[in-house]
Protein backbone atom coordinates (compact mmCIF):
# COMPACT_ATOMS: atom_id res chain seq x y z
CA UNK A 1 0.00 0.00 0.00
CA UNK A 2 1.19 2.96 -0.84
CA UNK A 3 -0.38 6.04 1.22
CA UNK A 4 -0.42 7.18 4.96
CA UNK A 5 -4.01 8.22 5.48
CA UNK A 6 -7.47 7.30 6.46
CA UNK A 7 -8.18 5.89 3.04
CA UNK A 8 -5.29 4.49 2.89
CA UNK A 9 -5.51 2.83 6.82
CA UNK A 10 -9.44 1.70 5.73
CA UNK A 11 -8.00 -0.04 2.57
CA UNK A 12 -5.04 -1.93 4.80
CA UNK A 13 -7.67 -2.73 7.67
CA UNK A 14 -9.87 -4.67 4.83
CA UNK A 15 -6.73 -6.02 3.36
CA UNK A 16 -6.09 -7.42 6.43
CA UNK A 17 -8.84 -9.43 6.92
CA UNK A 18 -8.58 -10.50 3.57
CA UNK A 19 -8.63 -14.66 2.72
CA UNK A 20 -6.78 -13.72 -0.76
CA UNK A 21 -3.82 -12.44 0.91
CA UNK A 22 -3.69 -15.39 4.06
CA UNK A 23 -4.10 -18.23 1.85
CA UNK A 24 -0.94 -17.16 0.16
CA UNK A 25 0.93 -16.41 3.52
CA UNK A 26 1.09 -12.89 2.07
CA UNK A 27 2.24 -10.02 4.03
CA UNK A 28 0.98 -6.74 3.83
CA UNK A 29 3.55 -3.40 3.92
CA UNK A 30 2.52 0.39 3.61
CA UNK A 31 4.93 3.16 2.44
CA UNK A 32 4.80 5.42 4.94
CA UNK A 33 1.65 4.33 6.80
CA UNK A 34 0.70 5.82 10.00
CA UNK A 35 0.03 4.57 13.49
CA UNK A 36 -3.35 3.37 12.66
CA UNK A 37 -1.75 1.36 9.92
CA UNK A 38 1.13 -0.42 11.94
CA UNK A 39 -1.71 -2.13 13.57
CA UNK A 40 -2.57 -4.16 10.17
CA UNK A 41 0.78 -3.59 7.81
CA UNK A 42 4.39 -3.34 8.20
CA UNK A 43 5.52 0.01 7.80
CA UNK A 44 8.51 1.04 5.57
CA UNK A 45 10.24 4.45 4.07
CA UNK A 46 9.57 4.67 0.49
CA UNK A 47 10.16 7.75 -2.06
CA UNK A 48 7.17 7.49 -3.98
CA UNK A 49 8.59 9.80 -6.51
CA UNK A 50 11.57 7.16 -6.65
CA UNK A 51 10.25 4.43 -8.93
CA UNK A 52 13.41 2.38 -9.32
CA UNK A 53 13.06 2.28 -5.86
CA UNK A 54 9.78 1.19 -5.51
CA UNK A 55 10.14 -1.53 -8.06
CA UNK A 56 13.27 -2.92 -6.35
CA UNK A 57 11.51 -2.81 -2.83
CA UNK A 58 8.52 -5.02 -4.59
CA UNK A 59 11.08 -7.18 -6.01
CA UNK A 60 13.02 -8.00 -3.46
CA UNK A 61 10.33 -8.48 -1.27
CA UNK A 62 8.15 -10.86 -3.84
CA UNK A 63 5.30 -8.11 -3.78
CA UNK A 64 1.97 -9.17 -5.15
CA UNK A 65 0.10 -6.30 -5.85
CA UNK A 66 0.78 -2.55 -5.13
CA UNK A 67 -2.21 -0.75 -4.06
CA UNK A 68 -1.00 3.31 -4.97
CA UNK A 69 -3.86 5.25 -2.79
CA UNK A 70 -3.44 8.41 -3.57
CA UNK A 71 -3.63 10.55 -6.89
CA UNK A 72 -0.36 12.08 -7.48
CA UNK A 73 1.93 9.08 -7.83
CA UNK A 74 -0.99 7.78 -10.64
CA UNK A 75 -0.51 11.23 -12.22
CA UNK A 76 2.93 11.18 -11.57
CA UNK A 77 3.09 7.15 -13.99
CA UNK A 78 4.36 5.21 -10.89
CA UNK A 79 1.46 2.08 -12.15
CA UNK A 80 3.67 2.55 -15.13
CA UNK A 81 6.79 1.79 -13.98
CA UNK A 82 5.09 -0.70 -11.76
CA UNK A 83 3.91 -2.84 -14.53
CA UNK A 84 7.03 -2.45 -16.76
CA UNK A 85 9.01 -3.92 -14.01
CA UNK A 86 6.11 -6.60 -14.45
CA UNK A 87 4.65 -5.42 -10.91
CA UNK A 88 0.83 -5.77 -10.87
CA UNK A 89 -0.89 -2.82 -9.73
CA UNK A 90 -3.98 -1.64 -8.63
CA UNK A 91 -4.50 2.17 -10.30
CA UNK A 92 -4.30 4.13 -13.57
CA UNK A 93 -1.71 4.48 -15.76
CA UNK A 94 -0.25 7.93 -16.03
CA UNK A 95 -2.11 8.89 -19.78
CA UNK A 96 -5.30 7.35 -17.84
CA UNK A 97 -4.88 9.24 -14.39
CA UNK A 98 -5.28 12.61 -16.57
CA UNK A 99 -9.17 11.87 -15.75
CA UNK A 100 -8.52 13.16 -12.92
CA UNK A 101 -5.05 14.90 -13.42
CA UNK A 102 -6.51 17.73 -16.38
CA UNK A 103 -10.52 19.18 -16.35
CA UNK A 104 -9.59 19.92 -20.10
CA UNK A 105 -8.76 16.05 -20.66
CA UNK A 106 -11.98 15.07 -18.96
CA UNK A 107 -14.25 17.57 -20.19
CA UNK A 108 -12.72 17.04 -24.14
CA UNK A 109 -13.04 12.90 -23.29
CA UNK A 110 -16.72 13.25 -22.59
CA UNK A 111 -17.57 15.05 -25.50
CA UNK A 112 -16.13 12.04 -27.60
CA UNK A 113 -18.35 9.51 -25.92
CA UNK A 114 -21.12 11.46 -25.09
CA UNK A 115 -21.09 11.41 -21.89
CA UNK A 116 -23.96 13.91 -19.57
CA UNK A 117 -21.60 16.55 -18.26
CA UNK A 118 -21.95 20.92 -17.91
CA UNK A 119 -21.20 22.85 -20.81
CA UNK A 120 -17.26 24.53 -20.98
CA UNK A 121 -14.71 26.07 -23.01
CA UNK A 122 -11.33 25.55 -22.53
CA UNK A 123 -8.99 28.18 -21.74
CA UNK A 124 -5.35 29.44 -22.63
CA UNK A 125 -5.21 33.24 -22.27
CA UNK A 126 -7.26 35.01 -19.46
CA UNK A 127 -8.46 37.11 -22.46
CA UNK A 128 -9.71 34.23 -23.79
CA UNK A 129 -11.57 33.21 -20.49
CA UNK A 130 -13.27 36.36 -20.09
CA UNK A 131 -14.48 36.06 -23.37
CA UNK A 132 -15.90 33.01 -22.95
CA UNK A 133 -17.83 34.74 -19.64
CA UNK A 134 -20.80 36.03 -21.97
CA UNK A 135 -21.20 32.29 -23.03
CA UNK A 136 -22.71 31.49 -19.51
CA UNK A 137 -24.85 32.89 -16.88
CA UNK A 138 -24.08 33.39 -13.02
CA UNK A 139 -22.77 31.43 -10.99
CA UNK A 140 -19.81 31.20 -12.99
CA UNK A 141 -17.19 27.93 -12.50
CA UNK A 142 -13.94 28.25 -12.97
CA UNK A 143 -11.48 25.78 -12.97
CA UNK A 144 -7.71 25.10 -12.58
CA UNK A 145 -6.65 22.55 -15.52
CA UNK A 146 -4.19 20.59 -13.37
CA UNK A 147 -4.22 18.88 -10.21
CA UNK A 148 -4.74 21.69 -7.17
CA UNK A 149 -5.24 19.48 -4.64
CA UNK A 150 -9.04 19.92 -4.55
CA UNK A 151 -8.49 23.55 -4.41
CA UNK A 152 -8.83 24.66 -8.10
CA UNK A 153 -12.44 25.40 -8.58
CA UNK A 154 -14.12 28.52 -8.11
CA UNK A 155 -18.12 29.14 -8.33
CA UNK A 156 -18.11 33.05 -8.78
CA UNK A 157 -21.06 34.79 -8.04
CA UNK A 158 -21.25 37.52 -10.45
CA UNK A 159 -19.40 38.60 -13.56
CA UNK A 160 -16.50 40.76 -11.80
CA UNK A 161 -15.75 37.68 -8.94
CA UNK A 162 -14.93 35.94 -11.98
CA UNK A 163 -12.89 38.03 -13.46
CA UNK A 164 -10.73 38.92 -10.25
CA UNK A 165 -10.59 35.13 -10.07
CA UNK A 166 -9.68 34.62 -13.74
CA UNK A 167 -6.91 37.09 -12.84
CA UNK A 168 -5.49 35.22 -9.59
CA UNK A 169 -5.98 31.67 -11.83
CA UNK A 170 -3.96 32.91 -14.62
CA UNK A 171 -1.37 35.03 -12.47
CA UNK A 172 -0.29 31.53 -10.83
CA UNK A 173 -2.39 31.77 -7.84
CA UNK A 174 -2.44 27.08 -8.01
CA UNK A 175 0.78 27.40 -10.05
CA UNK A 176 1.03 25.46 -12.72
CA UNK A 177 -2.79 23.94 -12.10
CA UNK A 178 -3.67 27.59 -13.33
CA UNK A 179 -1.96 27.68 -16.54
CA UNK A 180 -4.91 26.41 -18.51
CA UNK A 181 -8.56 27.20 -16.96
CA UNK A 182 -11.80 25.78 -18.09
CA UNK A 183 -15.12 27.86 -17.78
CA UNK A 184 -18.13 25.31 -16.90
CA UNK A 185 -21.68 25.56 -16.91
CA UNK A 186 -23.06 25.71 -13.26
CA UNK A 187 -25.30 22.49 -12.57
CA UNK A 188 -27.85 22.98 -10.08
CA UNK A 189 -28.65 19.75 -8.11
CA UNK A 190 -27.50 17.18 -4.90
CA UNK A 191 -23.82 15.85 -5.27
CA UNK A 192 -23.34 12.08 -4.54
CA UNK A 193 -19.70 10.37 -5.09
CA UNK A 194 -20.34 7.01 -7.45
CA UNK A 195 -17.56 4.32 -7.70
CA UNK A 196 -16.88 1.04 -9.97
CA UNK A 197 -13.82 -0.81 -10.01
CA UNK A 198 -12.37 -1.99 -13.76
CA UNK A 199 -9.79 -4.01 -15.09
CA UNK A 200 -9.82 -1.92 -18.58
CA UNK A 201 -12.45 -3.74 -19.78
CA UNK A 202 -14.96 -5.03 -17.25
CA UNK A 203 -16.62 -2.42 -14.88
CA UNK A 204 -18.23 -3.19 -11.89
CA UNK A 205 -20.21 -0.70 -9.53
CA UNK A 206 -18.56 -0.21 -6.12
CA UNK A 207 -21.02 1.69 -3.98
CA UNK A 208 -21.88 5.13 -3.56
CA UNK A 209 -21.39 7.59 -0.79
CA UNK A 210 -21.90 11.48 0.07
CA UNK A 211 -19.66 14.30 1.79
CA UNK A 212 -19.52 17.22 3.23
CA UNK A 213 -16.87 19.33 2.00
CA UNK A 214 -17.51 22.39 4.23
CA UNK A 215 -15.73 22.77 7.18
CA UNK A 216 -18.52 24.55 9.36
CA UNK A 217 -21.84 23.12 10.30
CA UNK A 218 -24.92 23.66 7.65
CA UNK A 219 -22.19 23.30 5.02
CA UNK A 220 -21.06 26.80 5.32
CA UNK A 221 -17.20 27.80 5.20
CA UNK A 222 -14.32 27.39 3.55
CA UNK A 223 -13.86 23.86 1.15
CA UNK A 224 -11.98 20.89 3.04
CA UNK A 225 -10.95 17.46 1.24
CA UNK A 226 -14.24 16.13 3.06
CA UNK A 227 -15.61 16.59 6.73
CA UNK A 228 -17.35 13.46 6.73
CA UNK A 229 -19.54 11.38 4.68
CA UNK A 230 -21.53 8.07 4.79
CA UNK A 231 -22.34 5.37 2.54
CA UNK A 232 -24.83 4.42 0.98
CA UNK A 233 -25.86 7.48 -0.80
CA UNK A 234 -29.73 6.97 -0.71
CA UNK A 235 -30.35 9.32 -3.33
CA UNK A 236 -28.58 7.42 -5.78
CA UNK A 237 -31.36 4.61 -6.03
CA UNK A 238 -30.66 1.45 -8.01
CA UNK A 239 -32.40 3.26 -10.97
CA UNK A 240 -29.90 6.38 -11.08
CA UNK A 241 -27.00 3.91 -10.39
CA UNK A 242 -28.30 2.05 -13.54
CA UNK A 243 -28.37 5.29 -15.69
CA UNK A 244 -24.75 6.41 -14.29
CA UNK A 245 -23.10 3.41 -15.56
CA UNK A 246 -24.85 2.98 -18.61
CA UNK A 247 -24.52 6.90 -19.54
CA UNK A 248 -21.47 7.70 -18.29
CA UNK A 249 -18.86 5.17 -16.72
CA UNK A 250 -19.11 2.56 -19.25
CA UNK A 251 -18.67 4.82 -22.05
CA UNK A 252 -15.93 6.00 -20.26
CA UNK A 253 -13.87 2.74 -19.67
CA UNK A 254 -14.73 1.87 -23.35
CA UNK A 255 -13.46 5.11 -24.75
CA UNK A 256 -9.98 4.91 -22.57
CA UNK A 257 -9.71 1.32 -24.15
CA UNK A 258 -10.55 2.79 -27.73
CA UNK A 259 -8.06 5.25 -27.12
CA UNK A 260 -5.34 2.86 -26.39
CA UNK A 261 -5.36 4.01 -22.78
CA UNK A 262 -7.27 1.37 -20.85
CA UNK A 263 -8.52 2.30 -17.60
CA UNK A 264 -7.00 0.10 -14.58
CA UNK A 265 -8.45 0.63 -10.75
CA UNK A 266 -11.02 2.76 -9.06
CA UNK A 267 -13.11 4.90 -11.31
CA UNK A 268 -14.79 7.30 -8.55
CA UNK A 269 -17.20 9.95 -10.28
CA UNK A 270 -18.80 13.22 -8.46
CA UNK A 271 -22.12 13.26 -9.85
CA UNK A 272 -24.62 16.57 -10.08
CA UNK A 273 -28.31 14.61 -10.10
CA UNK A 274 -29.91 17.25 -12.43
CA UNK A 275 -33.57 17.78 -13.36
CA UNK A 276 -32.02 15.79 -16.33
CA UNK A 277 -30.22 13.13 -14.72
CA UNK A 278 -26.70 12.56 -13.31
CA UNK A 279 -24.01 14.76 -14.87
CA UNK A 280 -20.31 14.29 -14.37
CA UNK A 281 -18.91 16.95 -12.46
CA UNK A 282 -15.44 15.51 -12.21
CA UNK A 283 -13.45 12.18 -12.33
CA UNK A 284 -11.28 11.00 -9.59
CA UNK A 285 -8.36 8.29 -10.59
CA UNK A 286 -8.67 7.08 -6.83
CA UNK A 287 -10.90 6.57 -3.66
CA UNK A 288 -12.39 9.41 -2.43
CA UNK A 289 -11.11 10.68 1.30
CA UNK A 290 -12.70 9.83 3.72
CA UNK A 291 -15.45 8.01 1.39
CA UNK A 292 -13.46 5.15 1.44
CA UNK A 293 -13.57 4.60 4.89
CA UNK A 294 -17.56 4.35 5.26
CA UNK A 295 -17.38 2.34 1.19
CA UNK A 296 -14.42 -0.08 3.67
CA UNK A 297 -16.86 -0.21 6.72
CA UNK A 298 -19.66 -1.71 4.74
CA UNK A 299 -17.77 -3.94 2.00
CA UNK A 300 -18.23 -7.89 2.74
CA UNK A 301 -16.56 -9.17 -0.42
CA UNK A 302 -12.54 -9.69 -0.21
CA UNK A 303 -10.99 -6.36 -1.05
CA UNK A 304 -7.75 -7.80 -2.12
CA UNK A 305 -9.56 -10.59 -4.38
CA UNK A 306 -11.41 -7.83 -6.85
CA UNK A 307 -7.78 -5.50 -6.32
CA UNK A 308 -5.69 -8.50 -7.57
CA UNK A 309 -8.46 -8.84 -10.68
CA UNK A 310 -8.47 -5.35 -11.65
CA UNK A 311 -4.86 -5.43 -12.27
CA UNK A 312 -4.39 -8.87 -13.76
CA UNK A 313 -7.99 -8.09 -16.09
CA UNK A 314 -10.05 -10.92 -15.32
CA UNK A 315 -13.03 -8.98 -13.29
CA UNK A 316 -15.34 -10.34 -15.61
CA UNK A 317 -14.50 -13.82 -13.68
CA UNK A 318 -15.62 -12.44 -10.08
CA UNK A 319 -19.62 -11.95 -8.99
CA UNK A 320 -20.56 -8.60 -8.64
CA UNK A 321 -18.83 -7.88 -4.17
CA UNK A 322 -21.63 -7.44 -1.85
CA UNK A 323 -21.89 -4.43 0.55
CA UNK A 324 -23.74 -4.52 3.90
CA UNK A 325 -27.23 -2.90 3.71
CA UNK A 326 -26.19 -0.92 6.63
CA UNK A 327 -25.50 2.80 6.76
CA UNK A 328 -21.95 3.34 7.39
CA UNK A 329 -21.07 6.70 8.69
CA UNK A 330 -16.88 8.68 9.17
CA UNK A 331 -17.05 12.02 11.10
CA UNK A 332 -13.40 13.31 10.65
CA UNK A 333 -12.41 14.86 13.61
CA UNK A 334 -9.47 17.66 12.24
CA UNK A 335 -6.75 19.88 14.01
CA UNK A 336 -8.13 22.98 14.76
CA UNK A 337 -6.94 25.75 12.12
CA UNK A 338 -7.83 23.42 9.34
CA UNK A 339 -8.32 24.09 6.67
CA UNK A 340 -6.08 27.10 6.80
CA UNK A 341 -2.90 26.24 9.05
CA UNK A 342 -3.81 23.18 11.66
CA UNK A 343 -2.36 22.76 14.86
CA UNK A 344 0.45 20.26 14.97
CA UNK A 345 0.97 17.88 18.13
CA UNK A 346 -2.02 17.84 19.79
CA UNK A 347 -1.92 14.95 22.36
CA UNK A 348 -5.07 12.55 21.03
CA UNK A 349 -6.27 9.72 23.50
CA UNK A 350 -8.80 7.04 21.79
CA UNK A 351 -9.70 5.44 24.69
CA UNK A 352 -12.09 3.25 24.17
CA UNK A 353 -13.69 4.73 20.68
CA UNK A 354 -13.57 1.50 19.32
CA UNK A 355 -15.26 -0.52 21.75
CA UNK A 356 -19.05 -0.99 20.41
CA UNK A 357 -18.06 -1.65 16.57
CA UNK A 358 -16.73 1.68 15.77
CA UNK A 359 -13.55 2.58 13.99
CA UNK A 360 -10.96 4.79 13.93
CA UNK A 361 -9.49 5.00 11.10
CA UNK A 362 -5.60 6.92 11.10
CA UNK A 363 -5.81 10.27 9.11
CA UNK A 364 -2.97 12.44 10.31
CA UNK A 365 -1.09 11.20 12.92
CA UNK A 366 2.17 10.65 14.35
CA UNK A 367 3.55 9.07 17.78
CA UNK A 368 5.47 11.01 19.78
CA UNK A 369 7.47 8.58 22.40
CA UNK A 370 4.09 6.49 23.46
CA UNK A 371 1.74 9.79 22.43
CA UNK A 372 -0.43 10.01 19.73
CA UNK A 373 -0.34 13.37 18.56
CA UNK A 374 -2.26 15.14 15.43
CA UNK A 375 0.20 15.28 12.25
CA UNK A 376 -1.67 16.86 9.41
CA UNK A 377 -5.34 19.06 8.89
CA UNK A 378 -7.56 15.79 9.18
CA UNK A 379 -6.38 13.81 11.69
CA UNK A 380 -9.06 10.97 12.70
CA UNK A 381 -12.12 9.18 10.69
CA UNK A 382 -13.87 7.67 13.48
CA UNK A 383 -16.43 5.36 11.55
CA UNK A 384 -19.54 3.08 12.68
CA UNK A 385 -22.72 1.39 11.20
CA UNK A 386 -26.42 1.25 11.82
CA UNK A 387 -29.32 0.53 10.28
CA UNK A 388 -29.73 3.72 8.89
CA UNK A 389 -28.31 6.98 8.86
CA UNK A 390 -29.52 8.00 11.88
CA UNK A 391 -28.15 5.07 13.69
CA UNK A 392 -25.26 4.96 11.90
CA UNK A 393 -24.90 8.65 12.91
CA UNK A 394 -25.84 8.36 17.02
CA UNK A 395 -22.94 5.15 16.96
CA UNK A 396 -20.52 7.16 14.79
CA UNK A 397 -20.82 10.31 17.34
CA UNK A 398 -21.13 8.00 20.44
CA UNK A 399 -17.67 7.14 19.44
CA UNK A 400 -16.16 10.53 18.83
CA UNK A 401 -17.42 11.30 21.97
CA UNK A 402 -15.12 8.91 23.87
CA UNK A 403 -11.88 10.29 21.91
CA UNK A 404 -9.82 12.81 23.89
CA UNK A 405 -8.60 15.59 21.40
CA UNK A 406 -8.69 18.87 22.87
CA UNK A 407 -6.81 20.80 19.77
CA UNK A 408 -9.10 18.94 17.84
CA UNK A 409 -13.12 20.01 15.93
CA UNK A 410 -14.94 18.63 14.32
CA UNK A 411 -18.80 18.72 12.31
CA UNK A 412 -21.52 17.94 14.76
CA UNK A 413 -23.91 17.61 11.36
CA UNK A 414 -22.62 14.62 9.49
CA UNK A 415 -25.63 13.27 7.53
CA UNK A 416 -27.98 16.03 7.99
CA UNK A 417 -29.51 15.90 4.85
CA UNK A 418 -29.98 12.18 4.66
CA UNK A 419 -31.63 12.69 8.49
CA UNK A 420 -34.36 15.10 7.07
CA UNK A 421 -34.76 12.57 4.33
CA UNK A 422 -35.35 9.93 6.88
CA UNK A 423 -37.78 11.86 9.36
P1 LIG B 1 -14.32 19.54 -8.73
O1 LIG B 1 -12.93 19.71 -8.19
O2 LIG B 1 -14.42 19.57 -10.21
O3 LIG B 1 -15.00 18.34 -8.11
O4 LIG B 1 -15.18 20.72 -8.13
C1 LIG B 1 -15.26 20.94 -6.74
C2 LIG B 1 -16.67 21.25 -6.35
O5 LIG B 1 -17.16 22.39 -7.06
C3 LIG B 1 -17.63 20.13 -6.69
O6 LIG B 1 -17.65 19.16 -5.69
C4 LIG B 1 -18.95 20.90 -6.81
O7 LIG B 1 -19.50 21.14 -5.53
C5 LIG B 1 -18.53 22.21 -7.39
N1 LIG B 1 -18.68 22.20 -8.84
C6 LIG B 1 -17.75 21.86 -9.74
N2 LIG B 1 -18.23 21.98 -11.01
C7 LIG B 1 -19.48 22.40 -10.90
C8 LIG B 1 -20.51 22.73 -11.86
N3 LIG B 1 -20.30 22.67 -13.16
N4 LIG B 1 -21.70 23.15 -11.38
C9 LIG B 1 -21.92 23.25 -10.05
N5 LIG B 1 -21.01 22.98 -9.11
C10 LIG B 1 -19.80 22.55 -9.52
N1 LIG C 1 -13.63 13.58 -0.35
C1 LIG C 1 -13.40 14.05 -1.67
C2 LIG C 1 -12.25 13.44 -2.36
O1 LIG C 1 -11.65 12.48 -1.94
O2 LIG C 1 -11.89 13.94 -3.43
Amino acid sequence: MLGGGGREHALCWKLAQSEAIAKDGGKLYAAPGNPGIAACATLVTLDEKDHAAVCKFCDTNDIGLVVIGPEAPLVDGLADSLRKAGIAAFGPSKAAAQLEGSKNFTKALCDRAGIPTAGYVHCTTLEQAKDALSGFSAPFVLKADGLAAGKGVVIAESEADAIAALEEMFGGAFGDAGAEVVVEEFMAGEEASFFALTDGETVIPFGTAQDHKRVGEGDTGPNTGGMGAYSPARVLTEALVAETMERIVFPTVRQMAQEGTPYIGVLYAGLMLTDEGPKLVEYNCRFGDPECQVLMMRLESDLAQYMLAAAGGSLAALPDPTFSPQTAMTVVMAAKGYPGTPEKGGAIDLGNAEGAGAQVFHAGTKLEGDTLVANGGRVLNVTAGGADTGRAQAAAYAAVEKVDFPSGFYRKDIGWREIERER
